[in-house]
């Protein structure tokens, strides 16, 4: 379960969601050997998250939303791999449809931080995910697999049950219009049949795929009931402490 802070929350907001977090998942015996708990908030607040995750011991981890395709260097602006990787970050999330949108990232470029990610130790959390027209047209699940290859291109069988993939409707996103639980089952299960085919079957089986949009407490167990579903990744409902938690537990 992932929650992705996107350009929200400072630095001092963010220590406050984690502790809620922690606290309210602490209240619920939450057992993270079941679920992983991920919070993805804006590059500012890493280290401190970090600093409360460590200290701690929270079964909390915590992710980038974005990492730089160079190593370092003069590229103003940009975070390397490095330096998330130093922060003891675990995940990067790669290809969200805002980067894709409002940053002109391509496929290409998506498979190279995705790969950027892998080959410094992290877990890229690839997504994926269609237009409103796209879905209106009924091509989501080939315009969803194009995007797949692209993004896993050049990896091996290793590479790709490590990473997670995010199924995204962009028209579900921050909308408040949920994708019902057999929209998401069917792209996701989609996207396994394919990593079925482009690798096997033990790799398509262990590759996480979540679901992510306007997700909320209210509706994660349905989604969290479809077989291909392993998980969300959440943006607005994430920003609560309880909320969020509830998530987590999707009870
Ligand atoms: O990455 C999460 C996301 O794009 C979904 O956002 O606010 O619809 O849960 P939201």
């Amino acid at each position: 379960m992932a929650g992705n802070w996107k350009m929200n929350m400072d630095h001092l907001e963010a220590i406050h969601l984690v502790q809620g977090l922690h606290q309210e998942l602490t209240d619920a015996n939450f057992d993270y050997t079941k679920t992983e708990v991920v919070v993805i908030p804006p590059f500012t607040d890493i280290r401190s998250v970090q600093t409360l995750v460590e200290g701690d011991e929270m079964g909390i981890k915590y992710g980038a939303q974005d990492v730089s395709v160079h190593e370092k260097g003069a590229y103003t602006g940009e975070v390397s791999a490095t330096m998330l990787k130093k922060l003891g970050v675990s995940y990067i999330v790669v290809g969200h449809s805002e980067r894709r949108e409002y940053h002109n990232e391509c496929d290409k470029k998506v498979n190279t931080k995705a790969r950027v990610a892998l080959d410094n130790g992290m877990t890229p959390i690839i997504c994926c995910g269609e237009g409103l027209e796209v879905r209106k047209a009924g091509e989501h699940v080939a315009h969803v697999l194009k995007q797949i290859d692209g993004g896993l291109e050049g990896f091996s069988a290793e590479e790709v049950a490590k990473s997670v993939i995010a199924y995204e409707p962009i028209w579900a996103i921050g909308t408040g219009e949920v994708a019902t639980p057999e929209d998401a089952q069917e792209v996701c299960a989609a996207i396994r049949v394919r990593i079925g085919e482009l690798y096997d079957a033990d790799t398509a089986a262990a590759t996480r795929i979540l679901y992510g949009g306007s997700v909320k407490s209210s509706n994660v167990a349905d989604i969290m009931a479809k077989e291909d579903v392993d998980g969300a990744l959440v943006g607005g409902a994430s920003l609560e402490a309880v909320e969020f938690s509830k998530i987590a537990r999707f009870d």
